[in-house]
């Protein structure tokens, strides 16, 4: 798909595709177009030019129910977007009962067990504000979760919290994404590439400049600029090779 934003070209050509229960892992510099990607995909912000099918159904289709695409694509943000003035369990219902029409009692239940599954059901009651980052990332994850989409993207879901919240956000993610959880995840946790991601793409300039298993991708990328930007995560964020040897031993 193509996109600009007048003048500048944001994705020129950047293309994928993905199966049922597979994780896909997005990542390159600030600017590359991640988000971007992420918004054309669920049509926040559509191409300019290209296609977006969904289990068959085209999306770029101009009479598509855009509710329709709310209901199937769920989105997890950086900085989370829960309502203030909503308890955890409230930011999880509203969505179920504005775009899923659901009754109160039901919309609740269902919120409740997307708490559940991400070990936040002893917080339901309370604010955002009462939260850790770590905890309201989690409350996201749930609501995107409760709608039961085809497809979850998430957008860089761990890069706005402090280091030692990281580790939960990222357990709820490698706990749903292997109960088959279709997932776009733009991050630059190689461990949890590694550990559950099909393919990873790194995007650059608006293109992908590589794409592959993550093993070969993290051990061996074959492009100075991918070589580059794993240099540089190295640093940020210890090394990336090891990390990546603990998670497959993990699934072993
Ligand atoms: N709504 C917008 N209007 C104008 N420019 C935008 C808009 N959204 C993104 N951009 C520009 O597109 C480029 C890619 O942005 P983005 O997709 O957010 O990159 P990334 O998520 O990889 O950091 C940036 O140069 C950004 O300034
Ligand atoms: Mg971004």
């Amino acid at each position: 798909m193509w996109k600009s934003y007048d003048e500048l070209e944001v994705l020129k050509g950047v293309s994928f595709e993905l199966k049922a229960k597979e994780v896909k892992v997005i990542f390159g510099p600030s600017g590359s177009g991640k988000s971007t990607l992420l918004r054309c995909i669920n049509m926040l912000d559509p191409p300019d030019r290209g296609e977006v099918y969904l289990s068959g159904q085209n999306l770029m289709e101009p009479r598509i129910n855009l509710n329709l695409i709310r209901a199937k694509i769920g989105m997890v943000f950086q900085h989370f977007n829960l309502f203030a003035h909503l308890k955890a369990i409230d930011n999880v219902s509203i969505a179920l009962r504005r775009v899923k029409s659901l009754a109160k009692e039901e919309a609740r239940e269902k919120a409740f067990k997307a708490l559940e599954r991400v070990k936040m059901t002893e917080w339901a009651d309370h604010y955002p504000a009462q939260l850790s980052g770590g905890q309201q990332q989690r409350v996201g994850i749930a609501r995107a979760l409760a709608m039961e989409p085809e497809l979850i993207l998430f957008d860089e879901p761990t890069s706005a919290l402090d280091p030692e919240l990281i580790g939960e956000v990222l357990q709820v993610m490698l706990d749903i994404a292997k109960a088959g959880t279709t997932m776009v995840v733009v991050t630059h946790e190689m461990g949890f590439a590694g550990a559950v991601a099909s393919e990873m793409i790194f995007l650059d300039g608006g293109l992908v400049i590589e794409r592959g298993i993550p093993h070969n991708l993290l051990t061996s990328p074959k492009s100075e600029r991918v070589k580059h930007f794993l240099k540089q995560i190295d640093i940020l964020y210890g090394r990336h090779e090891e990390l990546l040897k603990e998670s497959s031993e993990e699934n072993k």
